[in-house]
């Protein structure tokens, strides 16, 4: 199969870090969350909450860093071509979208072997995508609800006693990385099938040498594309 390039517009430096970043403060959240939810190995506790503490805030930063990236950088819009625009339209609908929702569901479901060209990312993509936002927030309020330094801020607290109680947001929490394990899975899956590396899609790109492309945008030439 034809797919689509791994060029420097598509993933402009400061994204692949903000990937990254994003990567390791999830599986540093997600084994000290783990672990402080059940100590899984004797004595640990206060390294792997003050590792919990500190990649709480990476995420958080991180997250402002990626948002306002979006707004600032310029990266390719359309897959297979070098045109760039503000990066933010990659994260909501665009006209090369439209239709494209049963096409890309077919693909996922193995019913489609080709899946359509257009945007940079596909429908299902971007709400994936953007899903993490609210989800990242969601880990947000109901961790600093629990957190002994915050837990007392009126908005916090509001939300507490809402849910019964720093247990149950506790237990929200808790779920939440669910949440974080679930879409993290699915997304390493279908970044795999797609037929190229993902670790040259997003994490250590390669400029491909002569790189030609199809009237629809699929890569037809290039060394090693
Ligand atoms: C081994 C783990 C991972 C792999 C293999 C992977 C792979 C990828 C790939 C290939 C893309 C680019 C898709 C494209 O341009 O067509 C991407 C984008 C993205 N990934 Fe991951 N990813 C991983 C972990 C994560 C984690 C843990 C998160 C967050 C919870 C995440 C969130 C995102 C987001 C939000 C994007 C959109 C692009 C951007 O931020 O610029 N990924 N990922
Ligand atoms: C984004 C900001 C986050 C904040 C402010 C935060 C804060 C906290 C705090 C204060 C605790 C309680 C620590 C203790 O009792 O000693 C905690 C526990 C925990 N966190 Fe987070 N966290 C955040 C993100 C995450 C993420 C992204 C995940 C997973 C992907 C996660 C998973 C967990 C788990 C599983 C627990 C244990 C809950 C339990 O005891 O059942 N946290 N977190």
């Amino acid at each position: 199969m034809a797919h689509p390039a791994h060029y420097r517009e598509a993933h402009p430096f400061i994204f692949v870090m903000t990937h990254w970043i994003n990567l390791v403060s999830i599986v540093a959240l997600t084994i000290s969350g783990f672990y402080i939810h059940y100590p899984f190995l004797p004595g640990l506790m206060s390294v792997m909450r003050g590792m919990h503490f500190f990649f709480m805030f990476v995420l958080l930063i991180n997250l402002a860093v990626r948002i306002i990236g979006a707004f600032t950088v310029k990266s390719a819009t359309r897959l297979g071509t070098r045109e760039v625009d503000t990066d933010i339209k990659n994260w909501l609908p665009q006209k090369l979208n439209r239709g494209q929702m049963w096409p890309w569901l077919k693909y996922y479901l193995f019913l489609k072997k080709e899946h359509p060209i257009g945007a940079k990312y596909g429908v299902l993509q971007k709400i994936a995508y953007l899903f993490t936002i609210p989800l990242t927030l969601a880990a947000a309020y109901t961790g600093f609800a629990i957190w002994g330094p915050t837990m007392d801020w009126g908005f916090l607290i509001a939300g507490t006693d809402a849910v019964g109680g720093p247990m149950a947001m506790r237990i929200i929490h808790y779920y939440i990385m669910w949440g974080f394990i679930l879409f993290t899975a699915i997304h390493i899956y279908l970044a795999n099938i797609e037929g190229t590396d993902p670790s040259k899609l997003i994490f250590k790109w390669e400029e491909t040498e002569g790189l030609q492309f199809d009237a629809e945008g699929r890569v037809v030439g290039g060394k090693g594309h």
